[in-house]
């Protein structure tokens, strides 16, 4: 998919370079001040064909505006690596690399699903998980589906994003007792499974209780060792996704979570050793930027609403360094993360006309 990116350099008369990590970009004018216009081309597994794909696409739409009309500022349109948490548990890696913005400190270690690290993978690429960091960036942009089913339903055609849910993830290893299924009696386990089952089911307590702030929790996670009929499970690694756009929300889940999981592996003689691998708190866009965008819509007669984003995005790693903004489009019932995932060509047309408009009403043509 980067080949393919790669390949319209030519036609839209931009030169083409990748990053230190791997990140694609294709530029229209080297000069510093530039706006970023990405998104990401990898995709969750099983999932969809839009979530990503359509907002590079609408950079590469922008490029093609901006040497029609001369658009007077420099346009980098970007593809970033790894912004699935599919594989490694972390979001946003190749974004959150460049940015210096990566919550984890030390991600060498990250085990993918084929158990081979980060750093393994990045090394036999000929990436770098410790890049130099993003320069010259002025402006941020991104479109992106929705991911939920608000736009669709409420029949809007475009959503200007206020505030991103920060995700506070966790990995935690469950250790029991192997053991006997047939041989060893009730009162006599430590079955690790049972413990995993009670948090399971209390991270989707915890979720409805802060239902009411959007916050909202999943376990998608779950490695049963060694998954067999007549042995009592020993050891078991769950996945927790907790994600709010507020703070104070994210924080309560987080102290109910751990809260919960001692008392459960006191209870139940497990061992548990718990890896964070992500603490991001909700990321708000540049209030200029989303104002911009709120206009350009308006400008464009267009029907729109100002709304959060519970899904996290590239977006999320670039407001400490530059104004940042983010437009949504709807995606068919709402469905994401999933293959019907859908949303139609003049989905793509409006959001990407909207981040255009604004880049116009800022900038200027020749
Ligand atoms: C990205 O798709 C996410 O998990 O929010
Ligand atoms: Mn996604
Ligand atoms: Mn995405």
């Amino acid at each position: 998919m980067h080949a393919v990116f790669a390949s319209y350099a030519k036609e839209l008369g931009c030169s083409y370079i990748q990053d230190e990590a791997g990140n694609s970009y294709l530029v229209n004018d080297p000069s510093d001040g530039y706006c970023l216009i990405a998104s990401h081309l990898d995709s969750v597994i099983e999932g969809g064909e839009y979530d990503g794909a359509a907002g590079v696409i609408a950079g590469l739409m922008c490029l093609r505006w901006a040497r029609r009309d001369g658009l007077r500022v420099p346009l980098r349109v970007g593809a970033f690596r790894c912004e699935e948490s599919s594989n490694f548990g972390l979001c946003t890696i190749g974004s959150g690399l460049i940015t210096h913005e990566s919550y984890k400190e030390n991600i060498d270690s990250l085990k993918g699903k084929d158990g081979r690290t980060i750093a393994e993978v990045f090394r036999e690429k000929g990436w770098s998980l410790h890049p130099k960091k993003i320069s010259g960036i002025g402006e941020y942009l991104e479109m992106h589906i929705e991911q939920g089913k608000v736009l669709d339903e409420t029949k809007t055609e475009v959503g200007i994003v206020g505030t991103i849910a920060g995700p506070k993830r966790y990995r935690m290893y469950l250790n029991g007792m192997a053991d006997h299924s047939g041989a060893t009696p009730m009162s006599m386990r430590n079955d690790a499974l049972c413990a995993a089952a009670a948090i399971i089911l209390e991270v989707e307590r915890i979720g409805h209780r802060e239902a009411a702030y959007n916050s909202v929790a999943t376990v998608g996670v779950l490695n049963n060792a060694p998954n067999v009929m007549n042995v009592i499970p020993g050891e078991v690694t769950i996945g927790i996704d907790m994600r709010g756009i507020q703070k104070e929300s994210l924080d309560r889940m987080e102290r109910d979570l751990l809260r919960a999981v001692k008392s459960i592996c006191q209870f139940r003689r497990i061992d548990c050793r718990q890896e964070k691998i992500n603490d991001v708190s909700p990321i708000r866009m540049s209030p200029e930027t989303e104002e911009g965008l709120v206009k350009a819509a308006r400008e464009l007669g267009l029907s729109f609403r100002r709304m959060p984003s519970g899904a996290g995005h590239d977006a999320m790693s670039f407001p400490p360094l530059c104004r940042t903004g983010m437009v949504f489009i709807p995606c068919r019932a709402g469905i994401s993360h999933n293959k019907l995932e859908y949303t139609t060509i003049p989905s793509v047309a409006d959001g990407t006309a909207v981040m255009y408009r604004y880049l116009k009403d800022r900038y200027g043509t020749r």
